[in-house]
């Protein structure tokens, strides 16, 4: 699977941690930037890895910053993007499960490194369920045109 990941100056440590670990799962990893820790705007990492997404250049996108919120609230504002911000992992399973996310968020302030392995393994591991949590998303998805 193909994963684009980006974070901010405030999520550089954990984004570099969360990328060694998840190619040694064998994923792709897209590394959207920031690469260095001098200060920057977490909605410009939040555009660049959700345009992978609605591209189709990646399956799924992985964002940290500070709190992981405000790189969620930034995604969320590009169409078909479904951004969930969590610090569990039964949240992460749960959002691909009923939610059908297409990022997950975090923040390197809120989660250590051990957690943030088990969110991005929970949350790339689990199915939407598909049933009646789909007339939900598409409910979710006609909000994009309020
Ligand atoms: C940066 O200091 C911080 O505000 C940012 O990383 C993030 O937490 C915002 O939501």
């Amino acid at each position: 699977m193909k994963v684009a990941i980006g974070c901010d100056h405030a999520g550089l440590q954990l984004k570099n941690a969360v990328i060694e670990h998840l190619k040694q799962r064998g994923f792709e990893i897209t590394d959207c930037g920031t690469y260095d820790s001098a200060s920057c705007h977490y909605p410009v990492f939040a555009q660049k890895v959700a345009y992978e997404v609605t591209s189709g250049n990646a399956e799924k996108g992985i964002l940290v910053c500070g709190t992981g919120v405000g790189m969620s609230m930034a995604a969320n504002k590009i169409k078909g993007i479904r951004a969930a911000c969590v610090s569990d992992c039964f949240s992460a399973e749960a959002t691909r499960a009923h939610n059908d996310a297409n990022i997950v968020c975090f923040g390197q302030r809120v989660v250590g490194e051990g957690l943030a392995f088990k969110i991005v393994d929970a949350f790339l591991d689990t199915k939407f369920e598909g049933g009646r949590h789909q007339l939900r998303i598409d409910m979710v998805n006609e909000l994009d045109n309020k």
